[in-house]
């Protein structure tokens, strides 16, 4: 039997996980951790699951996710998302376990106009962006056997997401104002848990930093435009810039990710942003 341990299961795509490996537990222990079952910043609490478990596989979904809070709790931001990963990397690399791991779009400044690659300048300008790119530094130092996959803009039917918020917002406001001159791609986590379950089934090893997104390019306006149509919500919805709509943290106005790499390396046909829309829209209603 494969082991595989998935750190942050309670997370979103920790949930997405969930989901799809209920067809494969006949052949796959998945070992899905909350936060409070398993702390990935506890190093002897790992190493002793780490001993116990003999795991082949571990997927970090556990991360300090608030973008703006982590401004104002950045020691918290990075004892998981550095000191955590650091933890994960050792055991991973001490027990032969192959670490599959989430990093984001963030670590990027914005600043360019052609998507990003995975050997373009990193230059984070908030504070979990620093932190996930330390964390992919922790993974690269301690853990050879390692799939790192940079996504962007996570979003499906489990936890709270810009889908579930919009839709939320439409039952109670007549109109919304949404930023439109941030760019990037939003990304159904189901589609990414697919590629992390292929890599499992199909053994490969080809090892390393990979992209990942859905297809296509969106300003989070065109993203709302979209929810909108998609549930015909009569909601009236105005472009505004970022600097009518500040947050505590600073993002990246553009942030498109380019995926050839991650295409030719494991053969996935990436879906529109739009067509896994309409997938997740669709599970979400058969959960509500
Ligand atoms: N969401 C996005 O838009 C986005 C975009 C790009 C990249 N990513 C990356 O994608 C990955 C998955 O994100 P997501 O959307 O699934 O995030 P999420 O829903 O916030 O899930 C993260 C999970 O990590 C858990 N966690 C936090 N601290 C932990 C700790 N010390 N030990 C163990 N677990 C801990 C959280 O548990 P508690 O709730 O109990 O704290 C939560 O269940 C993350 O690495 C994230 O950085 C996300």
């Amino acid at each position: 039997m494969t082991n595989i341990l998935v750190t942050g299961g309670n997370g979103q795509l920790g949930n997405c996980l969930k989901d799809l490996s209920e067809e494969l537990s006949s052949q796959y222990n998945f070992i899905f951790k909350s936060s409070e079952e398993l702390d990935i910043t506890d190093f002897s609490s790992l190493t002793s699951f780490f001993e116990s478990n003999n795991l082949n596989y571990c997927i970090n979904c556990a991360a300090y996710t608030n973008v703006d809070q982590a401004e104002d709790d950045k020691a918290l931001a990075t004892s998981v998302n550095v000191n955590g990963v650091e933890n994960l990397s050792k055991c991973c690399a001490g027990n032969g376990t192959v670490l599959i791991h989430i990093s984001t779009d963030f670590v990027f400044d914005g600043e360019s106009s052609n998507p990003y690659l995975e050997k373009d300048e990193t230059n984070p300008i908030n504070h979990y962006g620093s932190s996930k790119l330390l964390g992919e530094d922790m993974v690269l130092s301690y853990c050879e056997k390692h799939f790192i996959f940079r996504t962007s803009w996570l979003y499906s039917e489990h936890n709270n997401n810009f889908m579930k918020t919009m839709l939320k917002l439409s039952k109670i406001k007549d109109s919304l104002n949404v930023v439109w001159d941030q760019i990037g791609t939003p990304t159904y986590a189901k589609d990414l848990s697919k590629l992390i379950l292929k890599i499992i089934q199909n053994k490969m090893d080809n090892f390393g930093l990979y992209h990942f997104s859905n297809e296509g390019v969106a300003s989070w306006y065109d993203f709302a435009y979209a929810i909108f149509v998609e549930t015909e919500s009569e909601i009236k919805l105005l472009p505004i810039n970022t600097s009518e709509y500040p947050t505590r943290a600073v993002r990246p106005h553009f942030s498109v990710l380019d995926k050839s790499k991650v295409k030719q390396a494991f053969g996935v046909e990436i879906p529109h942003w739009r067509l896994s829309l309409k997938v997740a829209l669709k599970n979400f209603q058969k959960l509500n």
